[in-house]
């Protein structure tokens, strides 16, 4: 079934054209790979998807209670609401909080209070806070750190931050993550247990991912569909193997690197 529709989106900066009448459908449950070399739009397309860019032109639509609902020029935090999170390139955790505290945080959105039960703390307000604690730390011990619960997410590894970055999307009850460049700056070990977990989690929470990665590897290996960019353009959109084979796309952008390919 179709829940993400991008259509014709193009974002300008000042006379560069970062993304260029792109169009893509994205299905649920897919696992969706966004390649491309270095300043293709890729990032620039989640940050339109996500609300933090505006569209220069185009549609970007969600299927929200069955029907497409506009979420292009959206506010980030509705976006959120829809059910869609993110991670970035840089990671970006709040560094001198608790691990714990960081995923905590993803959490109050879901959580409504007014003024008064926050002042008076209320029983509903210590019930819900009672209830986010307790459930934070379920995804703690979903992404294996709930050892690593009171120390500052700033010394944690590069990997188990990126693992917190996941769980916090997940904790915010997104049915749909963009991850920008996961397995960025990992050593082999690393991106293998982060494949591994990637997959788990998708499976494990019937998610719809959308992936921006440079390796190949963890693209072939993971994504059952491609979309390769190139200068903000679509050039080609297709299964591993289809793209893996599509002369343009190794001129653009694979060369000899692709092996592991999924069937
Ligand atoms: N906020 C911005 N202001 C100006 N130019 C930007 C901005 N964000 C991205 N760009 C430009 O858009 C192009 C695409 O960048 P980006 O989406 O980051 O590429 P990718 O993620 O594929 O490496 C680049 O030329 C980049 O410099
Ligand atoms: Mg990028």
């Amino acid at each position: 079934m179709e829940i993400l529709r991008i259509e014709n989106v193009s974002r300008v900066f000042g006379g560069i054209v970062a993304v260029a009448d792109a169009s893509l459908s994205i299905y649920k449950g897919q696992f969706v790979g966004i390649i491309g070399p270095n300043g293709a739009g890729k990032t620039t397309l989640f940050n339109c998807i996500t609300g933090m860019y505006g569209l220069s032109h185009g549609n970007i639509t969600l299927r929200v209670n069955g029907e497409f609902k506009q979420i292009g020029n959206v506010s980030p935090s509705k976006i959120a609401q829809y059910g869609i999170a993110r991670t970035f390139q840089n990671i970006r955790l709040f560094e001198e909080m608790t691990v714990l505290d960081n995923i905590k945080t993803a959490m109050y959105h879901q959580y409504r209070y007014g003024v008064f039960s926050t002042f008076f703390r209320t029983k509903k307000f210590k019930r819900n806070e009672s209830l986010i604690h307790k459930r934070a730390k379920l995804w703690l011990d979903e992404v294996g750190l709930l050892d690593k619960r009171d120390i500052l997410a700033s010394q944690l590894s590069y990997g188990e931050q990126r693992r917190i970055e996941i769980a916090r999307a997940l904790a915010t009850g997104a049915k749909m993550l963009f991850l920008d460049e996961p397995a960025a700056g990992m050593n082999e070990q690393e991106t293998n247990n982060l494949i591994n977990f990637i997959r788990d989690i998708h499976k494990k929470y019937d998610l719809t991912i959308v992936l921006i990665e440079h390796d190949m590897r963890l693209v072939m290996g993971l994504c059952d569909h491609i979309v390769v960019l190139d200068r903000g353009i679509c050039i080609a959109a297709g299964t591993p193997k289809q793209i893996q084979s599509n002369p343009s796309v190794i001129a653009a952008y694979l060369g000899e690197e692709v092996n592991d390919v999924k069937d």
